[in-house]
């Protein structure tokens, strides 16, 4: 069977899903959103927009345009309106009497906890901005963001986006070479960074990755800021490395956050794409922050006053940026940071953490929930989890049974999941239920969110009937879309914007059902999920052919249980390279040097020959159905059709 025929079967599969879930009375009665919003939006228009930027965030100065998209694909929101994202995250809060409120709860792995209350957090962030310009870091300069998750990472860029500086967080288990690669391309003038964290029990580092990847010369880097988090002995370079508690502590405790424009830019994320090169997604000001807000209030049903909200991902990745820096503060949010792993110390750990801090609203990934659901029902089951009231899903498809256990495990049977879908590049949620109002199905994003206009359309961009399958596009612009990639505006357009026309092409493949409810079915191009995390194909085969023993690779992502997918490779050695164990080793070691432990390869299998069409391209479908142990596709386009043959022959060894 081929992957595509595979594919569709599963699809069938979760199309035969036919159970619903209705708001309950009570949850619709209090609800956040109410049904009205879909048409005010419908009728509204841009306008909608105009009025959600109004009502959630404090403007310097008003826009007098909502979208200027005369430059198309490149938009403008919320033109000639000026605004300051960290005033809004804080100093607001604590001007309408709210400075007491907790901002943030922080429990670090080792159990060390800490307590910001809105207007401690401003102080914070006050100080760490004066100290970040007394480094001669100003408005537009880049800072990298190489941090784990402890309170210094949303500090350190609510700082940057009080002095307009343009924060790149990369995501500590990325490698000193991913780091580097990141710091060149945004030519970052500062670094933040700590000497390390706590994994697993156990002190990691992060400081010697920092000076590994500085080593060599040509950077643009003036200054290391370094957290103490675990005091771990680190090296010190003098004139480049300085403590975080040396030059923030003492810096003043009075800065002033001046506006900035509304499409000035806010971060850099870099995402990995269908090349080898990862690309620097560009995100602004106002439209950003309009769209966070708008989200995290609606999704999530928030009541700030009462409700303790928790996301569980890392600040390296976009739902870090948009749901733990800042949706949450930006609303006025009670929120729990949490360091560590979920089964340090033991496996009960985030259950636990929901009853001591009496978490409301729960945000992950569905690996998690399915590795939650493989550990077994009695470890949630020992912690009183009648706290939460809403519980949240992103990163990947989630299936239908992990849904359902979510719901009915840690949500008691009561609490609406919503699933929802987005990306780095859309910068907040686009698809996803509204709790209260939507009767939500396991397994499905459902519908786009009132204002942002999705479709699912055919080869041709002709949008499908219900029932039917094909790529996700977005049809209109909407106020948190990518700006561009950094210093690349034609890979911009090249990427997004040429497969169809005026559609932003996002990679996704998707289906509507009978009800015209959206169902996500995984991407359709090169970008693999493992765990929630996006990788390349084609950067992984890059980082395994740049290591002398390989003449060639491949690289598939594999149907995988707990993380969604797996990376499998598939090489071929040089003539003088020995096959044996060692190189396998080998060359693991050397992918997570190249790129991170994250895309170190599940399975590395050496091969005599991969499987190539007569124009020499990889027939990776056919490696995918071998990696995923099924009977082997059409192979009648291969240039020599023994290839799989040989390929199913050293797999047996
Ligand atoms: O394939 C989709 C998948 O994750 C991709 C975006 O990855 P990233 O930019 O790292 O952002 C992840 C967090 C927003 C998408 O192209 N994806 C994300 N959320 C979902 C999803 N697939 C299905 N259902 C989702 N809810």
């Amino acid at each position: 069977m081929s992957n595509e025929e595979h594919q569709g079967d599963a699809l069938e599969n979760l199309l035969q899903e036919n159970r619903k879930f209705p708001p309950s009375e009570e949850f619709a009665a209090t609800a956040v959103a109410k049904p009205a919003i879909y048409d005010e939006a419908k009728s509204e228009g841009t306008e909608f927009w105009a009025r959600q930027a109004r009502e959630l965030l404090t403007w310097d100065t008003d826009f007098t345009q909502t979208l200027d998209w005369s430059d198309a694909p490149f938009a403008k929101w919320f033109v000639g309106g000026t605004v300051n994202a960290a005033y809004n995250a804080l100093d607001r809060h604590v001007e309408q009497g709210n400075g007491d409120r907790v901002a943030i709860y922080f429990e670090g792995e080792p159990g060390d906890t800490r307590t910001y209350t809105y207007a401690q957090l401003t102080e914070e962030v006050k100080k760490a901005a004066n100290a970040f310009e007394s480094l001669g870091v100003s408005k537009g300069d880049r800072v990298a963001v190489y941090l784990p998750m402890i309170p210094e990472a949303v500090i350190t860029m609510l700082a940057c986006a009080r002095i307009g500086a343009v924060h790149s967080v990369v995501f500590g288990g990325f490698s000193a070479d991913a780091l580097r690669s990141r710091i060149d391309d945004a030519e970052a003038k500062l670094v933040v960074t700590s000497d390390g964290t706590y994994r697993r029990g156990k002190p990691s580092s992060l400081k010697p990755a920092v000076d590994q990847a500085l080593k060599k010369e040509g950077h643009t880097v003036t200054s290391v800021v370094v957290v103490k988090r675990n005091g771990e002995p680190v090296e010190w370079q003098d004139g480049l490395d300085l403590w975080w508690h040396d030059i923030v502590d003492s810096a003043s405790a009075e800065h002033t956050a001046v506006a900035h424009d509304a499409e000035h830019p806010l971060f850099i994320l870099y995402t990995s794409g269908t090349t080898g090169k990862p690309k620097g997604i560009l995100h602004t000001t106002g439209g950003y922050l309009t769209q966070s807000a708008y989200t995290h209030k609606n999704v999530f049903d928030l009541k700030p006053e009462k409700d303790v909200f928790w996301c569980t991902a890392d600040i390296g990745w976009v739902t870090g940026h948009t749901y733990v820096t800042y949706g949450p503060l930006l609303n006025g949010t009670t929120q729990l940071m949490y360091e560590g792993t979920p089964d340090t110390p033991h496996q009960g750990r985030w259950w636990e953490l929901v009853e001591k801090y009496k978490v409301s609203i729960l945000y992950t990934a569905p690996t998690a929930i399915r590795t939650m659901m493989k550990w077994g029902d009695e470890i949630p089951a020992k912690y009183d989890l009648s706290s939460i009231r809403v519980l949240g899903s992103v990163g990947e498809p989630i299936n239908p049974e992990a849904w359902m256990w979510y719901r009915r495990v840690i949500g008691a049977d009561k609490a609406p999941v919503v699933d929802t879908w987005w990306q780095t590049e859309t910068g907040a949620t686009m698809i996803s239920p509204l709790p209260g109002i939507t009767v939500t199905k396991p397994g499905s994003a459902q519908v786009p969110l009132p204002g942002i206009s999705v479709d699912v359309v055919d080869e041709m961009g002709q949008s499908v009937p219900n029932g039917s399958g094909g790529y996700l596009v977005i049809r209109e612009p909407w106020p948190s879309m990518l700006r561009g990639i950094w210093g690349d505006p034609e890979r911009f357009k090249e990427t997004y914007w040429s497969r169809f026309d005026n559609m932003y092409f996002a990679g996704d493949g998707a289906k509507k059902d009978a009800d015209g409810d959206i169902w996500l079915m995984g991407r359709v191009d090169d970008v693999m999920n493992i765990s929630g995390h996006r990788l390349s194909t084609t950067e992984i085969e890059s980082a395994l052919v740049s290591h002398p023993s390989v003449a060639e690779a491949a690289v598939v992502g594999a149907r995988d249980e707990t993380t969604g997918e797996a990376v499998v490779a598939f090489v071929i050695l040089r003539g003088s390279a020995k096959s044996d164990d060692d190189i396998v080793t080998t060359l693991r070691n050397h992918v997570g040097q190249e790129i991170g432990p994250i895309a170190k390869p599940r399975h590395i299998l050496v091969v005599p020959e991969l499987p190539k069409t007569r124009s020499g391209k990889i027939m990776r479908r056919l490696l995918k159905d071998v990696a995923e142990g099924r009977e082997v596709g059409d192979a009648s386009t291969l240039a020599d059709a023994t290839v799989m043959q040989q390929i199913a022959t050293s797999m047996r060894k």
